[in-house]
């Protein structure tokens, strides 16, 4: 049977069937929103190649927390910026109970803010190198670089964080922060790992906001090679047998194909973070006049959620849910 019987057009032609028909709803519910927080008071500080994000103090992270509540917003994932002076080869502030993100953690919940905090576990924001873990001559030490993590994710959750997020990409971490909250009695706290993460030059802002652009090489040695596919199902593997609860693939709009086939074959929650050079494109093409800010926005996450991810961490978050508010 084909035309003239079958004709598409029929439920495209008015909006009404077009809702009905819709297979693919974006939902507030869905969005994790990345917030930076640095020292200070009464912080808001543009962070420029990320137009419309800010870095915050933790008094005015407090009141952007808020407004994400009132928009509908369910989770933030949050990345610390430490001032220059207290970061060592270690990355020890990361650790620090009174550092920059356990407080802001005790700030959010002092609130009274019904917002899942999760917090970003990597060292390279600490580090006075720049580099993800414990640096030996020109190489990124695996197993050393564990415990570290380790402690950092215990101190977010001693702070009050609700999940911790690994994004260092070094073997093994997973299972190393889950038995190290089992051991402090957190085996309520879920891991979001970064199962999939891509060394990628979409991270450009990012470091911009964070100053966290190694000092020397690059990340090669522990982020996947853009070209590998199957590899990220094996790292997603590896994560889910050490007990992530969540997998993720970073970036999003790239790495379409590694988000769809993660979901179809492991069926566990899969969220898709859309990174700061993929926001910043949007923007930036936006205030060119190339495209609708708006569409853009939509149509962008549309599809990472088509792709088959559940959740989206992205900066647009704030936005399209004023968005969705409205529609
Ligand atoms: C590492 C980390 C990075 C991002 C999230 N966690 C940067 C990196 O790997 O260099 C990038 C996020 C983005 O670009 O929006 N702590």
């Amino acid at each position: 049977m084909s035309y003239p019987i079958i004709r598409p057009r029929r439920l495209r032609e008015s909006g009404l069937v077009r809702d009905l028909v819709r297979e693919t709803r974006l939902s507030v519910d869905d969005f994790i929103y990345p917030l930076f927080v640095c020292e200070g008071a009464q912080v808001v500080s543009p962070i420029l190649s990320l137009p419309g994000q800010n870095r915050y103090s933790v008094d005015t992270l407090v009141t952007e927390c808020r407004r994400a509540v009132d928009l509908g917003i369910k989770a933030v994932l949050l990345f610390g910026i430490p001032d220059d002076d207290i970061k060592d080869d270690v990355g020890s502030c990361a650790w620090d109970k009174d550092g920059i993100v356990q407080r802001a953690i005790r700030a959010i919940k002092g609130a009274g803010l019904d917002l899942l905090v999760i917090t970003d576990v990597c060292l390279c924001e600490y580090t006075s190198h720049g580099h993800c873990g414990v640096v030996q001559g020109d190489r990124i030490l695996n197993d050393p670089s564990l415990e570290l993590y380790c402690r950092q994710a215990v101190s977010h959750v001693e702070a009050g964080a609700d999940m911790v997020a690994p994004s260092d990409m070094m073997d093994g971490r997973v299972g190393a922060i889950r038995e190290a909250l089992d051991g402090i009695d957190a085996e309520h706290i879920p891991i979001m790992a970064y199962s999939a993460k891509y060394a990628s030059a979409f991270y450009g802002p990012f470091r911009d906001a964070c100053g966290s652009a190694p000092s020397f090489g690059d990340r090669r040695s522990h982020q996947m090679d853009p070209a590998n596919a199957d590899e990220a199902l094996r790292e997603v593997e590896l994560d889910i047998d050490e007990g992530a609860d969540i997998v993720m693939v970073k970036p999003a709009l790239a790495y379409l194909d590694i988000i769809h086939r993660v979901k179809q074959q492991f069926g566990v929650p899969v969220a898709a973070y859309n990174v700061s050079g993929e926001y910043a494109m949007v923007e930036l093409a936006a205030k060119a006049g190339a495209g609708d800010r708006e569409r853009l926005v939509l149509e962008v996450l549309t599809g990472i959620r088509r792709a088959g991810a559940d959740l989206i961490l992205t900066y647009h978050a704030p936005y399209a849910a004023e968005l969705l508010g409205r529609s």
